[in-house]
Protein backbone atom coordinates (compact mmCIF):
# COMPACT_ATOMS: atom_id res chain seq x y z
CA UNK A 1 0.00 0.00 0.00
CA UNK A 2 1.42 3.28 -0.85
CA UNK A 3 0.73 5.29 2.60
CA UNK A 4 1.96 8.90 0.87
CA UNK A 5 -1.43 8.35 -0.61
CA UNK A 6 -3.45 11.57 0.36
CA UNK A 7 -6.60 11.07 2.50
CA UNK A 8 -9.33 13.33 2.33
CA UNK A 9 -10.93 14.75 5.25
CA UNK A 10 -13.37 13.09 6.80
CA UNK A 11 -15.95 14.05 8.97
CA UNK A 12 -16.28 11.08 12.09
CA UNK A 13 -19.59 10.30 12.59
CA UNK A 14 -19.68 10.40 15.88
CA UNK A 15 -19.01 13.68 15.62
CA UNK A 16 -22.22 15.00 13.74
CA UNK A 17 -25.17 16.96 15.02
CA UNK A 18 -28.13 15.26 14.48
CA UNK A 19 -29.13 17.52 11.89
CA UNK A 20 -26.50 16.72 9.90
CA UNK A 21 -26.76 12.72 10.50
CA UNK A 22 -30.33 13.10 9.85
CA UNK A 23 -29.18 14.84 6.57
CA UNK A 24 -26.60 12.45 5.57
CA UNK A 25 -29.24 9.21 5.72
CA UNK A 26 -31.70 11.24 4.15
CA UNK A 27 -29.41 11.60 1.19
CA UNK A 28 -27.89 7.82 1.99
CA UNK A 29 -31.63 6.14 1.75
CA UNK A 30 -32.65 8.07 -1.54
CA UNK A 31 -29.65 7.92 -3.33
CA UNK A 32 -29.27 5.09 -5.60
CA UNK A 33 -26.48 2.63 -4.16
CA UNK A 34 -23.17 0.43 -5.62
CA UNK A 35 -25.42 -2.46 -4.53
CA UNK A 36 -28.23 -1.52 -6.75
CA UNK A 37 -25.89 -0.37 -9.96
CA UNK A 38 -23.92 -4.16 -9.32
CA UNK A 39 -26.85 -5.99 -8.82
CA UNK A 40 -29.43 -4.53 -10.17
CA UNK A 41 -31.87 -5.57 -7.08
CA UNK A 42 -31.47 -4.80 -3.24
CA UNK A 43 -30.91 -8.17 -2.43
CA UNK A 44 -30.42 -11.69 -3.61
CA UNK A 45 -29.38 -15.43 -3.05
CA UNK A 46 -25.64 -16.23 -4.55
CA UNK A 47 -24.97 -19.77 -4.97
CA UNK A 48 -21.29 -20.83 -3.03
CA UNK A 49 -22.09 -24.41 -2.27
CA UNK A 50 -18.36 -25.27 -1.79
CA UNK A 51 -17.87 -22.71 0.41
CA UNK A 52 -20.79 -23.09 2.90
CA UNK A 53 -19.78 -27.08 2.93
CA UNK A 54 -16.05 -25.86 3.63
CA UNK A 55 -16.97 -23.53 6.51
CA UNK A 56 -19.52 -25.91 7.93
CA UNK A 57 -16.75 -28.60 8.34
CA UNK A 58 -14.60 -25.47 10.37
CA UNK A 59 -17.11 -25.18 12.24
CA UNK A 60 -18.04 -28.71 13.28
CA UNK A 61 -13.91 -29.09 13.62
CA UNK A 62 -13.41 -25.88 16.02
CA UNK A 63 -16.35 -27.07 18.28
CA UNK A 64 -14.40 -30.26 18.54
CA UNK A 65 -11.39 -29.24 19.27
CA UNK A 66 -12.69 -26.70 21.93
CA UNK A 67 -14.78 -30.12 23.47
CA UNK A 68 -17.85 -28.25 22.90
CA UNK A 69 -18.84 -31.74 21.12
CA UNK A 70 -17.52 -34.97 21.25
CA UNK A 71 -17.86 -36.22 17.84
CA UNK A 72 -19.62 -34.91 14.42
CA UNK A 73 -23.22 -34.65 14.96
CA UNK A 74 -26.13 -32.24 12.63
CA UNK A 75 -25.11 -28.35 13.86
CA UNK A 76 -29.31 -28.09 13.77
CA UNK A 77 -29.10 -30.25 16.80
CA UNK A 78 -26.44 -28.55 18.66
CA UNK A 79 -28.59 -26.72 21.27
CA UNK A 80 -29.72 -30.74 22.52
CA UNK A 81 -26.06 -31.16 23.95
CA UNK A 82 -25.46 -27.45 24.85
CA UNK A 83 -26.11 -26.42 28.33
CA UNK A 84 -28.15 -23.68 29.07
CA UNK A 85 -24.80 -21.16 29.91
CA UNK A 86 -23.41 -21.62 27.03
CA UNK A 87 -27.13 -21.03 24.81
CA UNK A 88 -27.90 -18.08 26.99
CA UNK A 89 -27.63 -14.62 25.90
CA UNK A 90 -25.78 -11.80 27.47
CA UNK A 91 -28.64 -9.56 28.12
CA UNK A 92 -26.67 -6.42 27.00
CA UNK A 93 -25.09 -7.48 23.86
CA UNK A 94 -27.00 -10.31 22.89
CA UNK A 95 -24.26 -12.79 22.42
CA UNK A 96 -24.09 -16.47 24.10
CA UNK A 97 -20.93 -17.74 25.20
CA UNK A 98 -20.98 -20.83 22.48
CA UNK A 99 -21.05 -17.97 20.21
CA UNK A 100 -17.53 -16.26 21.89
CA UNK A 101 -15.53 -19.63 20.86
CA UNK A 102 -15.56 -18.43 17.49
CA UNK A 103 -14.05 -14.56 18.00
CA UNK A 104 -10.60 -15.93 17.17
CA UNK A 105 -10.21 -18.39 14.67
CA UNK A 106 -7.18 -20.26 13.39
CA UNK A 107 -5.17 -20.21 10.43
CA UNK A 108 -7.32 -23.43 9.07
CA UNK A 109 -10.50 -21.46 9.29
CA UNK A 110 -8.57 -18.39 8.15
CA UNK A 111 -7.90 -20.04 4.82
CA UNK A 112 -11.55 -21.22 4.07
CA UNK A 113 -12.44 -17.91 4.45
CA UNK A 114 -9.54 -15.97 2.29
CA UNK A 115 -10.78 -18.43 -0.37
CA UNK A 116 -14.40 -17.46 0.15
CA UNK A 117 -13.15 -13.85 -0.33
CA UNK A 118 -11.34 -15.00 -3.34
CA UNK A 119 -14.27 -16.58 -4.73
CA UNK A 120 -16.32 -13.35 -3.80
CA UNK A 121 -14.15 -10.84 -6.30
CA UNK A 122 -14.11 -13.15 -8.97
CA UNK A 123 -17.63 -13.94 -8.95
CA UNK A 124 -19.92 -11.43 -7.58
CA UNK A 125 -18.01 -8.19 -6.97
CA UNK A 126 -15.64 -7.82 -9.54
CA UNK A 127 -13.27 -5.18 -8.29
CA UNK A 128 -11.37 -4.72 -5.92
CA UNK A 129 -12.39 -4.20 -2.00
CA UNK A 130 -11.58 -4.61 1.22
CA UNK A 131 -12.70 -7.33 3.59
CA UNK A 132 -13.83 -7.78 7.20
CA UNK A 133 -11.02 -8.77 8.99
CA UNK A 134 -12.49 -11.44 11.09
CA UNK A 135 -16.33 -12.98 10.06
CA UNK A 136 -18.96 -12.55 12.50
CA UNK A 137 -19.95 -16.39 13.39
CA UNK A 138 -23.61 -16.77 15.40
CA UNK A 139 -24.94 -19.71 17.24
CA UNK A 140 -28.51 -19.26 18.10
CA UNK A 141 -29.99 -22.08 19.83
CA UNK A 142 -33.40 -22.23 20.52
CA UNK A 143 -35.49 -21.52 24.12
CA UNK A 144 -32.69 -19.66 25.50
CA UNK A 145 -32.38 -17.89 28.49
CA UNK A 146 -32.62 -14.06 27.68
CA UNK A 147 -33.80 -14.60 24.14
CA UNK A 148 -36.25 -11.99 24.51
CA UNK A 149 -33.22 -9.59 23.44
CA UNK A 150 -34.44 -10.15 19.86
CA UNK A 151 -35.49 -9.33 17.85
CA UNK A 152 -33.74 -6.36 17.35
CA UNK A 153 -34.50 -4.61 13.92
CA UNK A 154 -31.46 -2.15 12.52
CA UNK A 155 -29.59 -1.64 9.74
CA UNK A 156 -25.33 -1.88 9.71
CA UNK A 157 -25.31 1.91 9.26
CA UNK A 158 -27.28 2.72 12.18
CA UNK A 159 -24.73 1.20 14.15
CA UNK A 160 -22.06 3.28 12.49
CA UNK A 161 -21.15 1.21 9.69
CA UNK A 162 -20.79 2.90 5.72
CA UNK A 163 -23.59 2.61 3.70
CA UNK A 164 -21.25 1.73 0.68
CA UNK A 165 -20.95 -1.90 2.12
CA UNK A 166 -22.06 -5.07 1.08
CA UNK A 167 -23.49 -7.15 3.05
CA UNK A 168 -22.99 -11.05 2.88
CA UNK A 169 -24.96 -13.46 5.04
CA UNK A 170 -24.04 -17.13 5.08
CA UNK A 171 -26.44 -19.56 6.63
CA UNK A 172 -24.35 -22.60 7.79
CA UNK A 173 -27.23 -24.86 8.69
CA UNK A 174 -29.89 -26.22 7.09
CA UNK A 175 -33.23 -23.87 6.80
CA UNK A 176 -35.84 -25.85 8.36
CA UNK A 177 -38.25 -23.89 9.91
CA UNK A 178 -36.86 -20.60 9.09
CA UNK A 179 -33.54 -19.17 9.69
CA UNK A 180 -34.15 -16.86 12.63
CA UNK A 181 -33.29 -13.90 10.32
CA UNK A 182 -36.06 -11.04 8.63
CA UNK A 183 -34.30 -8.45 6.21
CA UNK A 184 -36.86 -6.01 4.73
CA UNK A 185 -36.72 -4.55 1.12
CA UNK A 186 -35.13 -1.30 0.40
CA UNK A 187 -38.66 0.57 -0.05
CA UNK A 188 -39.81 -0.88 3.30
CA UNK A 189 -36.27 0.34 4.91
CA UNK A 190 -37.04 3.66 3.54
CA UNK A 191 -40.60 4.06 4.31
CA UNK A 192 -39.96 3.08 8.34
CA UNK A 193 -37.08 5.53 8.44
CA UNK A 194 -39.17 8.30 6.64
CA UNK A 195 -41.96 8.20 9.47
CA UNK A 196 -38.64 9.36 11.97
CA UNK A 197 -37.86 11.54 9.59
CA UNK A 198 -33.74 9.98 9.36
CA UNK A 199 -33.36 10.06 12.79
CA UNK A 200 -32.08 6.35 13.25
CA UNK A 201 -31.40 6.60 16.98
CA UNK A 202 -35.34 7.28 17.39
CA UNK A 203 -36.31 4.25 15.28
CA UNK A 204 -33.80 1.92 16.60
CA UNK A 205 -35.07 3.14 20.45
CA UNK A 206 -39.01 2.23 19.44
CA UNK A 207 -37.93 -0.78 17.57
CA UNK A 208 -36.17 -2.04 20.86
CA UNK A 209 -38.48 -0.37 23.68
CA UNK A 210 -41.64 -0.44 21.91
CA UNK A 211 -43.42 -3.82 21.12
CA UNK A 212 -46.08 -2.57 18.91
CA UNK A 213 -43.54 -1.40 17.18
CA UNK A 214 -41.04 -4.19 16.63
CA UNK A 215 -44.48 -6.40 15.61
CA UNK A 216 -44.79 -3.84 12.80
CA UNK A 217 -40.79 -4.20 11.67
CA UNK A 218 -41.61 -8.15 11.77
CA UNK A 219 -44.74 -7.90 9.41
CA UNK A 220 -42.49 -5.76 6.86
CA UNK A 221 -39.46 -7.56 7.06
CA UNK A 222 -39.58 -11.14 5.30
CA UNK A 223 -37.45 -14.53 6.76
CA UNK A 224 -34.10 -15.20 4.83
CA UNK A 225 -35.45 -17.45 1.87
CA UNK A 226 -31.52 -18.66 1.87
CA UNK A 227 -30.96 -22.30 1.50
CA UNK A 228 -27.82 -23.51 2.94
CA UNK A 229 -25.14 -23.24 -0.25
CA UNK A 230 -26.50 -19.99 -0.72
CA UNK A 231 -25.07 -16.64 0.35
CA UNK A 232 -27.44 -13.71 1.14
CA UNK A 233 -26.30 -10.62 -0.53
CA UNK A 234 -28.05 -7.35 0.50
CA UNK A 235 -28.09 -3.75 0.35
CA UNK A 236 -26.28 -2.47 3.66
CA UNK A 237 -29.74 -0.09 3.86
CA UNK A 238 -31.57 -3.23 4.48
CA UNK A 239 -33.35 -3.05 8.08
CA UNK A 240 -32.66 -6.46 9.62
CA UNK A 241 -32.85 -8.82 12.58
CA UNK A 242 -31.95 -11.99 13.62
CA UNK A 243 -35.68 -13.42 16.03
CA UNK A 244 -35.89 -16.61 18.61
CA UNK A 245 -35.12 -19.85 17.15
CA UNK A 246 -38.12 -22.19 17.34
CA UNK A 247 -37.01 -25.75 17.04
CA UNK A 248 -33.73 -25.83 15.80
CA UNK A 249 -29.78 -24.35 15.93
CA UNK A 250 -29.28 -21.68 13.69
CA UNK A 251 -25.16 -21.07 12.56
CA UNK A 252 -24.49 -18.19 10.26
CA UNK A 253 -21.41 -16.26 9.28
CA UNK A 254 -21.47 -12.21 8.18
CA UNK A 255 -19.00 -10.55 6.29
CA UNK A 256 -19.13 -7.13 5.01
CA UNK A 257 -16.69 -5.70 2.03
CA UNK A 258 -16.16 -2.21 0.61
CA UNK A 259 -15.40 -1.65 -2.69
CA UNK A 260 -11.99 0.40 -2.95
CA UNK A 261 -13.41 2.79 -4.83
CA UNK A 262 -16.58 3.20 -2.82
CA UNK A 263 -14.03 3.86 0.27
CA UNK A 264 -12.10 6.28 -1.81
CA UNK A 265 -14.56 8.67 -2.66
CA UNK A 266 -16.35 8.62 1.35
CA UNK A 267 -16.31 11.97 2.78
CA UNK A 268 -17.23 10.75 5.98
CA UNK A 269 -15.29 8.77 8.20
CA UNK A 270 -17.46 6.08 10.17
CA UNK A 271 -16.71 4.51 13.25
CA UNK A 272 -18.88 2.71 15.44
CA UNK A 273 -21.39 4.08 18.03
CA UNK A 274 -20.94 0.79 20.35
CA UNK A 275 -18.30 0.10 23.17
CA UNK A 276 -15.70 -0.93 20.62
CA UNK A 277 -15.87 2.11 18.55
CA UNK A 278 -14.09 0.38 15.59
CA UNK A 279 -12.64 2.41 13.32
CA UNK A 280 -14.23 1.11 9.74
CA UNK A 281 -10.83 1.44 7.59
CA UNK A 282 -8.13 -0.82 6.50
CA UNK A 283 -6.20 -1.92 9.31
CA UNK A 284 -9.40 -1.77 11.88
CA UNK A 285 -12.00 -3.74 11.07
CA UNK A 286 -10.74 -4.50 7.59
CA UNK A 287 -8.22 -6.33 6.73
CA UNK A 288 -5.17 -4.32 6.31
CA UNK A 289 -4.78 -5.80 2.57
CA UNK A 290 -7.12 -4.71 0.05
CA UNK A 291 -8.79 -8.16 -1.48
CA UNK A 292 -6.75 -7.98 -4.66
CA UNK A 293 -3.25 -7.59 -2.59
CA UNK A 294 -4.03 -10.61 -0.72
CA UNK A 295 -5.20 -12.64 -2.86
CA UNK A 296 -2.20 -12.03 -5.41
CA UNK A 297 0.94 -11.68 -2.53
CA UNK A 298 -0.05 -12.76 1.06
CA UNK A 299 -2.15 -15.09 0.66
CA UNK A 300 -1.00 -16.89 -2.41
FE1 LIG B 1 -26.91 -6.32 11.26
Amino acid sequence: MNTAEATPERLNINEMSLEQKKLLMQSTYTEKSYFQRLFNQDQLDLPCKPHALAFRQEIERILIGNNLISHAMPLENLHEVMSDDMRAYNFDDGVNKISTYFYDTDAQFKAVYYRFIGFVRENYVKEPFWFQATPTIRIHCPDARNSHHYPRYHSDISYGHPPQEINFWLPLTDILSGHGFRVMSLESSVNALKKFDYDFSAFIHSAIQDKDFSKHCESLAKPAPTEFGNVLAFDSRCIHSGEPLKKHTRISMDIRVLPLSQYKNMDVQYQGSGRRKIIFAPGHCYHEQNSDYFLNYTGK
